[in-house]
């Protein structure tokens, strides 16, 4: 294995604060200024690249105004036909592409993600726009075959209600908008409440689609924003106005929703954490491989819940993969993620960093060696900003520590010696969100893909785990929270399932051949 010394990756030099200070205040400017100020305020903007606050935001509505206004709009929205209901959002999708590199302009300054992915995030919302768009008019029921003469048994779809959205810092945008424009075209009005550390870019996305909303002649009170943390969440949870809550966070954060939202007989739609696997066959692609593990390993400095943090790779194979992807690791680039080139930003906060050492810190007490990474970098530049090299762990077995999402750019590598074991390995944490195996031998990869193979909601053949399309639905079992969003019948949670059995005859015969009378 290689010395973790010997890291040639050249970090960059990071833009000063004042200079994102002054990107962060021409760029709200093109949304209106969507509340940004340089002063201070209860509502703080901050950058995770040099972690200095840049500004404040004016507070958005408070909970009880939004569902106020949402509760003013319910109605009228559920009679408007979903193919109008659909424009909106083809407006909305169009304002989205005429300001994407803006919008991701502030993606990458609130979050610290790179310019190609913060891209992708806004290019993620125009996808799903397209696809609502077309959804609305495919709100398909069905009709089912009566065992009654003369009825016709069917099943149709009816707006739900009101549908809050709490979303993360790590996809700011991306993920309000699966769940807003499903729900828009499923005729709800939306309350969304973003992560406090991503109040600018969810500003700047309200911003667009009340100007969606107004150019449609679509009522006020569709699209509401609220800010604030766990207190306002748990509001949320609890408010029996809220017929579906979607929330994407910690499975802790999950934790403490789901039996709030149970407890009144509210309908969530939870999106938690991830432990996502990669298992790597003897007959694996290698240079695919590489490249997947390293992007979805390294990507957004491993922040997504989509992050590959275990691969499982077989004993024959071990050695070779291990050095190519310490080798690609150590070419990545790290430093400030809107110059073009760099491969790795920072992570969000210093306490996401301490998480991550504290996990690598564990690695040596769990008998695992780190093989490379890890190391903070940039300090110097930036003592606010957490910057770190993505790291390798070897490990002899799956420990307990690695039954607990890191949040961070730590892989940990286990080894396998027949597809059953590491299939059980993929299977054996808490979670259940993303897996992937890669394998040119179709029997490893229906074994994987089949009943008895991966236990999670995503299963990829030759991709990694994270980087889904919009198309499919997302989302995963066990911890990980079993909601569905985005693509494929998704939308049916927005909705409320009506069974309708209508007798068209002079009779009245009873189901099940019951006699009455
Ligand atoms: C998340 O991290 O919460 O599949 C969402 C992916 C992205 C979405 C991630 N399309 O990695």
């Amino acid at each position: 294995m290689t010395d973790p010394s010997t890291n040639t990756n050249m970090p960059t030099q990071l833009p000063t604060t004042e200079l994102l200070a002054t990107l962060a205040a021409s760029t709200a400017a093109v949304f209106g200024g969507c509340g940004f100020n340089r002063g201070d305020s209860s509502v703080h903007v901050r950058t995770p690249i040099t972690g200095a606050t840049l500004g404040g935001l004016s507070a958005a509505a408070t909970l009880d105004d939004a569902v106020s206004q949402a509760l003013a709009v319910k109605r009228q929205w559920a009679s408007t036909p979903s193919p109008v209901r659909g424009e909106l959002i083809r407006v909305l999708g169009e304002l989205l592409r005429a300001h994407k590199a803006d919008l991701a302009t502030l993606v990458t300054i609130e979050t610290g993600k790179i310019r190609s992915e913060a891209l992708g995030e806004v290019q993620e919302m125009i996808d799903i726009c397209d696809f609502a768009v077309g959804l609305s008019r495919q709100l398909y029921g069905k009709t089912i075959a009566s065992e009654r003469p003369e009825h016709r048994l069917a099943e149709y779809w009816q707006p739900l209600g009101v549908v809050g959205v709490i979303s993360a810092f790590n996809f700011p945008v991306a993920v309000w908008s699966w769940n807003a424009a499903l729900a828009i075209v499923c005729g709800n009005p939306v309350i969304w409440k973003p992560s406090e550390k991503t109040v600018m870019s969810s500003a700047a996305v309200h911003a667009l689609a009340v100007q969606a909303a107004a150019k449609c002649g679509a009522p006020d009170g569709l699209f509401t924003l609220v800010f604030g943390g766990a207190d306002v969440a748990a509001a949320m949870a609890d408010h029996p106005a809220i017929e579906l809550l979607s929330a994407t966070g910690s499975t802790a954060m999950g934790r403490a929703l789901a039996p709030r939202i149970a407890a009144r007989f509210g309908r969530a739609l939870l999106e938690l954490g991830g432990n996502n696997a990669a298992i790597i066959t003897p007959s694996a692609d290698l240079n695919l491989a590489v490249r997947g593990i390293t992007f979805s390993a390294a990507g957004t400095a491993g922040q997504r819940c989509t992050t590959l943090r275990r691969l499982i790779v077989h004993s024959s194979i071990v050695d070779q993969l291990v050095d190519r992807v310490a080798t690609s690791y150590r070419s990545l680039p790290i430093g400030d993620p809107l110059a073009d080139g760099t491969l790795v930003g920072p992570l969000i906060d210093g306490m996401s960093f301490e998480r991550l050492q504290h996990a690598i810190a564990g690695v040596g007490k769990d008998g695992g060696t780190i093989v490379t990474g890890g190391d903070r970098v940039l300090a110097d530049q930036a003592p606010d900003g957490y910057y770190a090299q993505p790291a390798i762990a070897m490990m002899a077995s799956q420990t307990q520590a690695m039954h607990h999402e890191t949040f961070g750019p730590l892989l940990y590598v286990l080894t396998y010696d027949n597809i059953d074991e590491a299939i059980a390995l993929n299977n054996a944490v808490p979670q259940g969100l993303a897996s992937s195996i890669f394998t040119t031998d179709m029997r490893e990869a229906e074994r994987f893909t089949g009943p008895l193979g991966s236990d999670c909601g995503i299963v990829n053949v030759n991709i990694g785990p994270s980087g889904a399309e919009i198309g499919g639905a997302f989302g995963g079992e066990k911890e990980s929270g079993g909601g569905r969003e985005s693509g494929s019948d998704s939308w049916q949670a927005y909705m409320r399932r009506v069974t309708s059995t209508t007798n068209f005859g002079n009779t009245l015969p009873l189901a099940q051949g019951v006699e009455f009378g």
